[in-house]
C-alpha cells in the first residue's frame, strides 16, 4: 500500500461509517492559542464544546480528515530515521451525543471507536493481531481507570490481558492544545512495539493549558457530549506496514530524499534527511501563506530555510536543488494539497535565499573573529547578520561553539522581544497597537477626520480580503494619514485585478450599510475568543479593546483588538478606493486606499 492508497482506504472505511470528509484545514490555524496546527484536531475543537454545529457544517456528527501538521517539539532530532516537523494525520471524529438518533451521522463512543480502529488496522490494512498490542488509561487523581476501554479490548475485541498495557496521564491522557479546550483518556493502538494510532476520548473540558493540567493547577468539566478524536500518523504507518525502520525510506518521503541524493551525494545522511525535511516543511508552509520572518511562525519557516540555505553553502550544493526539489514535492502532494500548485511558493523560497546570501557572508566573516562564542554574542549575530541558532551551531569549528547552547540563545530572544515589546508600548501610548492613536498622523481636525474614516476603512478592508483572498491573510504592518491607509499584509501572490475589485466594492458595500462601529473592553484572554483580529498578540495590555462594525460583537463584518479611534458609523466614510498593491518582500504586499471624495 503506498500512501495514496492509505489516504483513500482511511476516507473511505469512515465514510462507509457515517462521516463526512472534511478537508485538512490550514497549517496556519483559527485559534490564536496556538502557533501551527499539530493535530487533526485543531479544526474540530469549537464543535466539541457546542460552540459550532457539526450538523450544519458536515451534515453529520462524524467527520474523518486528513490534516496536515506540524511539531516543533523534536526540531533538533530531526536528521534520524524517525523525526518529522511534518506530517500528515489521519483521523476520525465524533462530536456531542453518542446516543443522538439523528440518523446518518450520530456520535459514537468507545465501542465504535475501538472496534473501528481495529478493524481498520487489522481487516483494511492487513497487519496480523498478532503484531498488535494497547495502552488503556490507568487513571489519575480525581479522573477515573478507564475500565470501559479495558473491556472492550479485553472481552470483545478478545485481546490477552498481556497485549493490554496500562499508563498514566502523561501517555494515556491528551490535551488540550492551547489555553484550554477539550481532551480526555486515550487508548492506543501499537505495531510492532510502535504507537501508530492514538484514540482520544474526549470527556473533559479543561479550562488551562496541558502544562496547568499536569501540575494539578487547572479544572476539569465534564463535557454535555463527549466525542472522539483520533490520530493516525500516516508517514509512521506505511513505514510500519512495509516494515522500514526509516520514514525516509516510505513512498511518502523517498521521492525527495531520493532527488536530494542524486542531486549532492556528498551529503551525510544526517544532512540530507534534514533537508528532506525542511523543504518539504518550508513549501507546505508557505503555502498556506507563512512568510519568513523574525516573528511566530514567519521565524519557524525562516529557520528551516536558512538552515537549507546553510548546508548548501556548508557542501556546495548546486543552486537548483530547492526548484528541482520544490517540483517533486507538488508532484508527490498536489493532487492531495492543489494548495502546493502556486509557483510562487518558489519565489517566496528565492527572495529569503537572496536575503541570506547577503547576511551569510558578512554573518560568517564575523562568526571567524571569535575563539568562543556565548548565547548572547550567539543573538547578535542572529540579529544583526541573520544568521540563526543551527548556523552558527553547524557552520563554526566546533572548538568555538562547544558551549554554546539553545537555552541561553532563547533566553537572549526573550530578552530582546521583552525589551522591544517595552519600547513599542511606549511608542504607541500603552497598546502597542500599530493603529493606535500613536500612528494616526494629523496636525488638525480636519485631517483628522479624514484620518479616523480611513482608519475605519483599513477595518473593513482587512476583513474584506480576507474574505476574498482567504483567512490566511494577516495584517503586517500599517500606516495612515489624511491622505492614504497603507495596509502590509501576507500573500505569495499577486492579487487578480477582479479581486482588488471585488475587495473594493465589499468595502462599499458594507460602508452603504451603514453599520455603527462600537468597541468593548474585555480581558485580552476573552477578547481574542471572540474571533477578534489582533497583531502581534503578546504585545497587548491585560486589558484591550474590540473594535467591531456591525449591530453586535456577535455578526459584525469586523472585529479587531484596536485602541481606536475610530468614526461611529460605516457610511461617514464615504466612497473608499484601493489605489495600488504591491510586492514589498517576500510574499509580503502593501495595499493602499484612499478616499474617493
Ligand atoms: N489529537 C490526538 C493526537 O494528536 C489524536 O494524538
Amino acid at each position: 500500500m503506498t500512501s495514496e492508497d492509505i489516504r483513500k482506504s482511511f476516507l473511505e472505511f469512515f465514510k462507509e461509517r457515517g462521516h463526512a470528509v472534511a478537508p485538512s484545514s490550514s497549517l496556519i490555524p483559527d485559534d490564536p492559542s496556538v502557533l501551527l496546527t499539530t493535530a487533526g484536531v485543531q479544526q474540530f475543537k469549537p464543535y466539541y464544546i457546542g460552540k459550532l454545529d457539526p450538523m450544519k457544517d458536515f451534515g453529520a456528527r462524524r467527520v474523518a480528515s486528513v490534516q496536515k501538521c506540524f511539531r516543533t517539539t523534536d526540531i533538533d532530532e530531526v536528521g534520524d530515521k524517525t523525526h518529522l516537523t511534518f506530517f500528515e494525520m489521519l483521523g476520525n471524529f465524533a462530536f456531542g451525543d453518542p446516543d443522538a438518533t439523528d440518523g446518518i451521522g450520530a456520535g459514537y463512543f468507545k465501542t465504535d471507536a475501538i472496534r473501528w480502529g481495529y478493524e481498520y488496522i487489522v481487516n483494511v490494512l492487513g497487519i496480523d493481531v498478532s503484531r498488535v498490542t494497547v495502552s488503556v488509561f490507568h487513571g489519575h487523581k480525581e479522573i477515573p481507570k478507564d475500565i470501559e476501554s479495558y473491556r472492550i479490548w479485553h472481552k470483545e475485541i478478545g485481546l490477552p490481558e498481556e497485549k493490554i498495557k496500562l499508563a498514566g496521564i502523561e501517555d494515556n491522557f491528551w490535551g488540550p492544545t492551547g489555553n484550554e479546550g477539550p481532551c480526555g483518556p486515550t487508548t492506543e493502538i501499537y505495531v510492532d512495539g510502535i504507537e501508530v494510532w492514538n484514540i482520544v476520548f474526549n470527556e473533559y473540558f479543561c479550562d488551562k493549558s496541558r502544562d496547568e493540567l499536569l501540575a494539578g493547577n487547572a479544572n476539569l468539566k465534564k463535557l454535555d457530549g463527549p466525542g472522539i478524536d483520533t490520530g493516525m500518523g500516516l508517514e509512521r504507518l506505511v513505514a510500519v506496514i512495509k516494515g522500514f525502520e526509516d520514514a525516509y525510506e516510505t513512498d511518502v518521503l523517498r521521492p525527495i530524499w531520493e532527488k536530494i541524493n542524486e542531486l549532492a551525494p556528498q551529503l551525510p545522511d544526517r544532512v540530507s534527511r534534514i533537508m528532506t525535511d525542511h523543504i518539504r516543511s518550508s513549501i507546505f508552509l508557505i503555502a498556506d501563506g507563512v512568510v519568513p520572518s523574525n516573528k511566530e511562525s514567519g521565524y519557524i519557516l525562516r529557520r528551516l530555510l536558512r538552515r537549507v540555505l546553510a548546508y548548501q553553502v556548508q557542501h556546495d550544493v548546486h543552486d537548483d536543488l530547492l526548484k528541482s526539489i520544490f517540483e517533486v514535492t507538488r508532484d508527490k502532494f498536489g493532487i492531495f494539497y492543489p494548495e502546493l500548485k502556486n509557483d510562487d511558493i518558489l519565489n517566496v523560497i528565492e527572495q529569503e535565499k537572496i536575503k541570506f546570501q547577503t547576511a551569510i557572508a558578512s554573518g560568517l566573516a564575523e562568526l571567524k573573529k571569535y575563539e568562543k562564542i556565548n548565547g548572547q554574542e550567539a543573538f547578535y549575530l542572529y540579529e544583526t547578520f541573520g544568521l540563526p541558532y543551527e548556523i552558527i551551531k553547524e557552520l563554526a569549528v566546533s572548538d568555538v561553539v562547544k558551549d554554546l547552547n539553545r537555552k541561553d540563545f532563547d533566553n537572549e530572544f526573550k530578552k530582546h522581544q521583552a525589551i522591544s515589546r517595552a519600547g513599542v508600548e511606549k511608542k504607541f501610548g500603552g497598546h502597542g497597537l500599530i493603529l493606535d492613536t500613536g500612528e494616526l498622523k494629523a496636525s488638525n481636525q480636519e485631517e483628522m477626520d479624514k484620518v479616523l474614516r480611513l482608519h475605519t476603512a483599513t477595518h473593513l478592508l482587512q476583513a474584506a480580503m480576507r474574505l476574498v483572498l482567504g483567512d490566511e491573510i494577516q495584517q503586517k504592518g500599517s500606516d495612515i494619514t489624511a491622505e492614504r491607509a497603507r495596509f502590509d499584509y501576507n500573500f505569495p501572490r499577486k492579487p487578480l485585478p477582479e479581486e482588488i475589485k471585488k475587495i473594493e466594492d465589499l468595502v462599499n458595500e458594507v460602508i452603504q450599510k451603514d453599520l455603527p462601529v462600537g468597541f468593548v473592553e474585555l480581558p485580552k484572554e476573552e477578547a481574542a475568543k471572540t474571533g477578534a483580529l489582533f497583531f502581534f498578540k503578546e504585545k497587548y495590555p491585560e486589558k484591550v479593546k474590540v473594535y467591531y462594525i456591525g449591530h453586535s460583537l456577535e455578526d459584525a463584518f469586523s472585529k479587531e483588538f484596536c485602541g481606536g479611534p475610530h468614526v461611529s458609523h460605516a457610511l461617514t466614510i464615504g466612497k473608499f478606493k484601493i489605489a495600488k498593491d504591491e510586492s514589498i518582500g517576500a510574499g509580503v504586499r502593501r495595499i493602499r486606499g484612499i478616499l474617493d471624495k
